[in-house]
């Protein structure tokens, strides 16, 4: 939530490179964008509306200073930008990040939310403080700026920090030095650490400065980072001490993370589903294991995610109920403070996310810790904050996951619980065969004829203005998933049900030729949903059927393999496909749907 880049090294264009590595970090905000750079003892400052997609940096303008780029003033240059999923305050101009003080000393960007922000605004305003914009980051530089009086800058930031309470990551410049100053509690910092001397990136995520290093430097809650002519330095703010950090090399590499010859990151990462699942099934079966012992022996086990990834886990409810005889709870992120008094050290929290960096599941496990629970994640990015306050990691291995709506992420996800469940079940080689047969599977349907298919169906519904989708046993969470996938991409308003429960109330929105996708895999629950989908069809429904058979009640029948235990894996697939095109159709941004941001870091 909010892309942050920042670049501080001997090359002169820093500010272009921001620009481009905010490009790479769109994903992560698209409300408005902007750019700060330090010359000529002045720090400059563009910013704009909307997404800076196609933005030539020839254009960028820093206002009546008209500096030229590319003119060697420093050894050293220092350019960061911002792109920004607004929270508080509307998508304007003033609201748009940088921010800087009435003074221009001192500019910040930031991602995360000062939840004590309208009381320390009332402060500086007592004391003088003009305000421009509606947000909790101007108050935040004000503050620097307040502390700044009586103190060095560096001491300044750190004051500011422990102001703060929320979940935060900073950037800041001071008019006169030619320094970066980082601090981060609860959101994400990466430090990239360039080719150069002295060169270094600071980025949301590792894509952001993937063509330039895969060296970085993870900087963790409560850390602040100074980057300057001679060198970098961290320290702890508890302490107030330096510390060493360890530079890391990460295993991404630049195609991974760019779109190549595809349209969209979307229909890429769709198609990498040929060979992702094999990625998270062929790894060290000796974590999955151990995490399947852990299971077997907690008094209680929670699933928690958010989103898809919270789908995810419901999904994995049902595989252990069926798969291993073992109940497992479920529980979003954002509503698991209601377990606590539930939790104890017999306790085993399983998290499941993409980027491991979602601040409700975070704060999950700050809850869950506190009680002696021990926590496993289910992760794809491994260096995530969730991955290392985890006391045991299962990476998911998907790649760069760039498109806001989680595909390839969901599926390699599902993968593990199935293989965790057989695990569990004493039988983890059985599991593995599954899930083998299963990827070959994917691999023969993802092909430019299946695409094509869907796109007929697209095509036929893409100006309703409701459709449903309803599934049973382990299809019921993916229904809802399917849902959210159709929601966020085609903003057609949609919904996922039970197959049983329509007959309690959901029957009356079904009209003649309401779309209702049905999942119909071949299993225990194959006769009722097909009772279901006839209900459905006798009041007008238009059936969108999704199974390995053609089943009669059909309109329109999109096949999917016979997979069993893993029906879930292939029953999403289509959908995933279908919500694209309805992106495309109706002239949706598929990588960037309205309102929503890749990684939510604020609660
Ligand atoms: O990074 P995470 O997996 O923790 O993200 C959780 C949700 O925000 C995410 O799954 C969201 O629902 C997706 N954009 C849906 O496609």
């Amino acid at each position: 939530m909010c892309g942050i880049f920042a670049y501080h090294g001997p090359k002169k264009n820093a500010p272009e490179m921001v620009i481009e590595g905010l490009k790479r970090l769109e994903y992560r905000g698209y409300d408005s964008w902007g750019v700060a750079y330090k010359k000529g003892g002045e720090i400059h400052v563009h910013k704009e509306v909307g997404k800076i997609g196609d933005f030539d940096s020839k254009n960028l303008n820093f206002g009546s200073s008209n500096i030229s780029l590319g003119e060697v003033e420093d050894q050293y240059e220092i350019s960061m930008g911002h792109s920004r999923w607004a929270t508080h305050g509307k998508v304007t101009e003033e609201n748009a990040h940088p921010h800087f003080t009435e003074d221009k000393n001192i500019v910040i960007v930031h991602n995360g939310i000062f939840a004590n922000y309208l009381e320390v605004k009332k402060e500086l305003e007592a004391k003088g403080s003009k305000f421009e914009s509606d947000t909790d980051t101007e108050v935040i530089a004000h503050l620097i700026n307040d502390y700044c009086k009586k103190h060095s800058f560096e001491e300044a930031v750190d004051k500011t920090c422990k102001r703060i309470e929320g979940r935060y990551a900073i950037l800041v410049m001071k008019k006169d030095r030619s320094c970066i100053i980082a601090a981060r509690k609860g959101s994400p910092l990466i430090i990239g650490v360039g080719k150069e001397e002295n060169e270094f990136f600071i980025a949301s995520d590792i894509p952001a400065f993937l063509p330039y290093t895969n060296q970085v430097n993870y900087l963790d809650d409560n850390q602040l980072v100074q980057i300057d002519k001679t060198g970098i330095k961290f320290f702890d703010m508890e302490t107030n001490k330096e510390i060493e950090k360890r530079t890391i090399e990460i295993d991404w590499t630049i195609e991974e993370a760019e779109k190549g010859d595809f349209a969209h990151f979307m229909i890429k990462e769709i198609t990498e589903q040929k060979s992702t699942l094999t990625r998270a099934i062929n790894q060290d079966t000796n974590i999955i294991e151990e995490v399947a012992e852990a299971i077997k022996n907690a008094e209680n086990t929670y699933f928690v995610g958010c989103g898809t990834a919270g789908k995810v886990g419901m999904v994995g409810e049902y595989l252990f109920a069926n798969i291993a005889k073992k109940h497992v709870n479920f529980c979003f992120g954002s509503e698991f403070s209601n377990y606590k008094h539930f939790l104890n050290d017999k306790t085993l929290m399983v998290c499941i996310s993409q980027s491991g960096e979602t601040a409700d599941t975070l704060e999950a496990i700050e809850i869950a810790k506190e009680r002696g629970v021990t926590i496993v994640a289910i992760v794809n990015v491994e260096t995530s904050t969730m991955a290392r306050i985890s006391d045991m990691v299962i990476p998911i291995k998907a790649g760069p996951e760039k498109a806001v709506a989680s595909t390839k992420a969901t599926t390699s996800q599902l993968a593990i619980l199935t293989l965790l469940a057989y695990a569990c079940d004493g039988g983890i080689n059985k599991g593995k065969q599954l899930l083998i047969n299963t990827a070959a599977q994917i691999n023969d349907m993802l092909n430019p004829r299946y695409e094509e298919y869907i796109l007929k169906i697209a095509e036929k519904i893409m100006h309703v203005e409701s459709m449903y989708i309803i599934g049973r046993g382990s299809n019921y969470p993916i229904a809802l998933e399917a849902a959210i996938k159709l929601q966020e991409l085609s903003y057609i308003h949609a919904e996922g049900f039970a197959g049983g429960e329509l007959k309690h109330g959901p029957l009356a929105l079904i009209s003649e030729g309401t779309p209702v996708i049905s999942l119909v895999p071949n299993d225990e629950n194959t006769k009722e949903m097909i009772s279901n989908t006839i209900e459905i069809k006798s009041r007008g429904g238009y059936i969108i059927g999704i199974s390995p058979e053609n089943h009669e009640v059909f309109d329109y029948w999109i096949s999917v393999p016979d997979t069993h235990e893993s029906s879930p894996i292939v029953n999403i697939i289509p959908i995933q496909i279908l919500a694209y095109q309805l992106a495309v159709l109706r002239k949706n941004d598929p990588d960037k749907p309205r309102n929503l941001a890749k990684s939510v870091t604020v609660k």
